[in-house]
């Protein structure tokens, strides 16, 4: 899921938050979770679990949501995979997984829930947008919050979804609910302090201008206009929705603003 504030990335201070347009082509997101993994983990890794499949901060899990369908036997890519928690729960579903990450060192955090787990699951440092495997290979490819935020190009993600999957596969993503760009990371903020339409990414610079960190808001069109765009069929948005009594918080996720408006959005989609 989306981080929070974190330390930089890179041997620099952060000099700057800022909406703007950069140079960045999506490598800053893995300088930044490289560098981040280990703090990412000690925040977020006991709700996430060893070998568990959280969607989003809601709590949604694939246990109740099942929106992968019947995965025992099933061939299962993740992509953005971080520690890969997700992967492991599918495998022990009886599910044949591999779980990729452009960051080798959230890959590699994810090895210490192995034994924990008692299940461990193929990784693969790979981009999204880039992805090692033939035409045609997965039943099922998904991801939960893993590099459509991270990228100036989702559509390339999109893309390489449908490629590796085969007819009638499933792609499942989850990101951050488009609503949420209007909010303040403040939890409990209710009125909107910048325009839903407004697509300039939220970077981070160092005191050299290097981007630190980045992510990338699309608006719900522009998400539906990627997988289309991607040759795919959308069947299904998943708005989660805040369960009575859950009341951890997540960066600008929480009980309050959960009351009121979506914080996450899943996109059920699958090749024709
Ligand atoms: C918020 S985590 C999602 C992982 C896991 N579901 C979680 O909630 O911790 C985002 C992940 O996306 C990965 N990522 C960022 N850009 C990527 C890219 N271009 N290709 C593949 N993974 C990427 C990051 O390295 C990070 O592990």
């Amino acid at each position: 899921m989306a981080p929070d504030a974190l330390e930089p990335a890179a041997d620099e201070d952060l000099a700057e938050v800022a909406f703007q347009h950069v140079a960045d082509d999506g490598a800053a997101g893995r300088r930044w979770w490289d560098a981040n993994a280990a703090e990412y983990l000690d925040e977020h890794g006991e709700f996430l679990g060893p070998a568990d499949f959280v969607w989003c901060p809601e709590d949604l899990r694939e246990a109740d949501a099942r929106l992968l369908g019947d995965v025992a036997g099933a061939r299962v890519l993740e992509v953005g995979a971080g520690a890969a928690q997700c992967s492991r729960w599918l495998a022990l579903q009886g599910a044949d997984v591999v779980a990729t990450d452009i960051s080798e060192a959230m890959l590699a955090a994810g090895r210490r829930y192995d034994e924990a787990a008692g299940v461990s699951v193929p990784t693969v440092v790979a981009d999204a947008r880039r992805l090692p495997f033939p035409d045609a290979t997965f039943d099922v490819v998904f991801t939960a919050f893993g590099a459509i935020p991270f990228v100036p190009d989702a559509g390339a993600v999109h893309a390489e979804a449908a490629r590796v999957l085969r007819p009638g596969g499933r792609w499942v993503c989850a990101v951050t609910h488009p609503l949420r760009w209007a909010f303040p990371d403040d939890p409990e903020g209710l009125t909107a302090i910048r325009s839903y339409f407004d697509r300039r990414p939220y970077v981070e610079l160092g005191t050299s201008g290097t981007v630190l960190y980045a992510e990338y808001h699309r608006t719900l069109g522009d998400h539906v206009a990627d997988l289309v765009g991607a040759g795919l069929v959308l069947d299904r948005v998943v708005e989660p929705e805040w369960p009575a009594g859950h009341d951890r918080t997540w960066g600008g996720w929480g009980p309050v603003r959960g009351a009121l408006l979506p914080g996450t959005a899943i996109f059920v989609s699958h090749r024709p």
